[in-house]
């Protein structure tokens, strides 16, 4: 296993690229709650008017969660978003959420209007995999199988052998190495090593990181559960391996919250971004949530367990591009169709393997 580039130690957010992206965050004014009444009735209006349905993350917000409920939309994690839209009547997808998985419906829903509240919504992992690079460095390792993460652009996807969300690329990595495939993966270093530990598979891991997860901390997690000592901690794959080997359950969005709703424990440290509390107190109403410490002994609270991209979603946003057509995504149909080709290949991975490649909580 070898990391491309020896950058271990610098923050994901330290990157030029993604500073870059990180400072056209501009995020919109909190709304009233009557404001937020209003602009609620016109999003249902509008959603009913243009065949339109909304499907967000677990991450967003949680009026942007509860609208897409009450509409007959989704709140999932990343594919299932994109099934949900493919499989819906609807012939325009709201995307609340960011930008790969607005792309991801696009490659699904080829014939679909695919619209975003904002464009500028990326995330560190797609940032720091540019095409270009990403495709020289697949090429000078021919023998080598690409699998990249759902949260790479659709370029990239285009380049893979496969994509695979975090539910599922144990599986398929597994399947790979008993075939004695040798794979490049990309682009979170941490999910890399993760899969690699637990399938012992020969892994060229790409350097990326999420802004968000990177920094969960195991000292202050280890701090939190001196404090709470019945709680079992749930980990997203996204984060290091220091808090990774003290997690009870590592697991995708979607993992995250079954396992929650299942063990029987009564307390929760959750090592993912805080807009999944939403969906947990939902389905638990009784039980009790503790983000995960970013802040004390080397942590730095820069993103605080929220995903400052997830957070650019508001209903003033959406709205704007309900009303004007704004921020459509598109992928040019000849790298849709390309992209189609590992997305697909893990579609049917699960199916064939009675796998659920992502779903809903
Ligand atoms: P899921 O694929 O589990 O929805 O996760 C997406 C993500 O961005 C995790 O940080
Ligand atoms: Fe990307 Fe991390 Fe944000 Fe998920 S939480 S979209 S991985 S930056």
């Amino acid at each position: 296993m070898t990391a491309m580039t020896d950058t271990s130690g610098i923050l994901a957010s330290d990157t030029e690229l993604v500073r870059k992206h990180l400072a056209a965050v501009t995020m919109s004014q909190p709304l009233s709650d009557v404001e937020a009444e209003v602009c609620k009735a016109r999003i249902k209006q509008l959603l009913a008017e243009k065949n339109a349905v909304l499907v967000a993350h677990y991450y967003t917000d949680s009026l942007l969660q509860a609208l897409a409920e009450e509409t007959g939309g989704l709140v999932s994690d990343s594919l299932e978003m994109a099934r949900f839209g493919r499989d819906s009547a609807a012939t325009t997808l709201v995307v609340a959420g960011v930008r790969f998985m607005g792309e991801t419906a696009c490659i699904l829903s080829p014939d679909k209007t695919v619209l975003i509240p904002t464009l500028d919504a990326t995330c560190s992992l797609d940032v720091a995999c540019p095409a270009d690079e990403f495709g020289a460095f697949c090429d000078a390792h021919p023998d080598r199988l690409v699998v990249v993460y759902a949260n790479t652009s659709a370029a990239v996807k285009a380049r893979a052998d496969w994509v695979v969300t975090s539910s599922i690329a144990v599986d398929v990595v597994e399947h790979l190495a008993a075939q004695g495939k040798k794979i490049i993966w990309a682009p979170d270093r941490h999910l890399g090593s993760y899969i690699q530990s637990r399938t012992g598979a020969d892994m060229l891991l790409w350097n990326g990181a999420c802004i968000v997860h990177e920094e969960f901390k195991a000292k202050g997690l280890l701090d939190l559960r001196a404090v709470y000592p019945d709680a079992a901690i749930l980990a997203h794959p996204e984060s290091p391996a220091s808090v990774l080997a003290i997690a009870d359950v590592i697991g995708s969005t979607t993992q995250i919250i079954r396992a929650a709703t299942q063990l029987p424990q009564t307390h929760f440290i959750v090592a993912t971004d805080k807009g999944i509390f939403y969906k947990l107190q939902q389905l638990a109403p009784d039980k009790t949530f503790i983000i995960a410490p970013t802040a004390g002994h080397d942590a730095t609270c820069r993103s605080c367990a929220h995903c400052p991209w997830m957070a650019m979603n508001s209903l003033q946003r959406l709205l704007e591009s309900l009303e004007t057509g704004s921020n459509r995504v598109s992928v040019p149909r000849a790298l849709s169709e390309r992209a189609m080709v590992p997305l697909q290949r893990m579609l049917d991975f699960a199916s064939s393997k009675q796998l659920k490649a992502t779903g809903r909580a």
